[in-house]
């Protein structure tokens, strides 16, 4: 009786079995990170958007288990002035209950981006959609639109990448169906190991989009990035205005270097690009560049970690580069530790990301916070 009574003063003095919020000043790579509830984030895969002074982080609201790798909540939303300590602000795209919904439970969503139009005052969601029950093999995009930037978000469509449009720098093998014997020994022409020339194989269709990111640029312009023709190429897709769809123009970049996880910065004029190799949920030795123009050419400049576990990225996989508000040249990695096997305790990798020798690197830390910048 009195170990009860002992039980019951510590769990409502020191919130025992219950969660306990917590109050952040630097970040700890990989450790559990609780909101203002006290509850491990839940954003995985995700992006952040700055509105108003006030940051917002979309993710991916995975549950427990393997079975959590799949969309069975859907995008969810927390805010932060501090980038440390992150408010839940709940479901921001919630998956249908509808069967004949594209976002219907259980359907994979990955990887959603938030961008704000000034335009139309909307604000956009862009996500990786893979319909329910059929695997990776949908390959589409999913998006939707809120007038509030915490939600709720309406859905809008899904679709492939740019349906019925060629690339600028398409050649004339690519509009092939199938590369012909002939050019077999083209140098550069990608050929699927099927045998199928991917872009002219789904030209009707469009064109494969998994991993991907969104990036607005200084004057405004929207640009979807994502791994495309079976993850072999990737693809920068400008958008239209309103930023509810592809504007039509669009490049191959890096092909055949079969990248996934694409993330993207502008520092003093020139683009830089992140991404890590494909092996699934398994992490891998990331991949950096460069271009002048985000249309490129982008030259690459290797993996840019530097430390021990460089190979595998410190154990993560990039999703975003976030600009810090206020500081120059100041620009964090975001990478997700990913827990497959219970997919909810994935965990948050945050690093500063350095500049040295034209490049940039990263290098692993325990424990930091943002006066590194200064
Ligand atoms: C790697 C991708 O980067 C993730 O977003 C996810 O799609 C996994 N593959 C699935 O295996």
């Amino acid at each position: 009786m009195k170990r009860m009574m002992h039980l019951l003063v510590c769990s409502l003095l020191f919130g025992i079995g219950t969660a306990t919020a917590q109050s952040y000043d630097s970040f700890h790579p990989g450790e559990l990170w609780k909101d203002n509830n006290g509850v491990h984030i839940n954003a995985h895969g995700g992006g952040i958007l700055l509105y108003k002074n006030t940051y917002y982080w979309f993710g991916e609201h995975k549950t427990e288990g393997r079975a959590g790798n799949k969309a069975h909540v859907g995008v969810h939303c927390y805010s932060s002035r501090d980038l440390y300590n992150w408010k839940d602000e709940g479901i921001a795209l919630r998956v249908s209950d509808d069967p004949s919904s594209p976002i219907v439970r259980e359907c994979i969503l990955e990887r959603p981006k938030v961008i704000y139009n000034k335009k139309t005052r909307k604000f956009v969601m862009w996500f990786h959609l893979e319909p329910k029950g059929a695997g990776y093999g949908g390959a589409m995009v999913g998006i939707a639109q809120a007038d509030r930037v915490t939600g709720p978000y309406t859905f809008i469509r899904a679709t492939r990448a740019t349906p019925k449009m060629w690339p600028v720098d398409v050649l004339p093998v690519h509009k092939q169906p199938v590369k012909p014997k002939y050019m077999a020994d083209v140098p550069n022409v990608y050929e699927h190991p099927d045998s199928v020339n991917t872009l002219g194989r789904d030209f009707e269709k469009g064109q494969h989009s998994r991993d991907m990111t969104l990036y607005v640029d200084d004057d405004g312009r929207g640009y979807h990035i994502c791994s495309s023709e079976s993850n072999s190429v990737i693809h920068i897709n400008e958008l239209t205005d309103d930023y509810l769809d592809f504007s039509g123009k669009y490049v191959r970049a890096f092909v055949g270097r079969r990248m996934e996880a694409p993330a993207i910065f502008k520092k003093d004029g020139l683009y830089y690009f992140m991404a890590s190799g494909c092996t699934g949920w398994r992490p891998n030795a990331a991949r950096s560049a460069v271009a002048p123009s985000i249309w490129g050419p982008w030259t690459e400049l290797g993996n840019p970690c530097v430390d021990a576990e460089s190979e595998t990225t410190y154990r993560s996989q990039s999703t975003y580069i976030l600009p810090v508000a206020g500081k120059k040249n100041a620009f964090i990695y975001m990478g997700d530790r990913w827990r497959p096997e219970n997919a909810i305790d994935g965990r948050y990798i945050w690093l500063p990301i350095e500049f040295e020798d034209n490049r940039f690197i990263l290098r692993w830390r325990e424990k930091w916070d943002l006066s590194i910048f200064e």
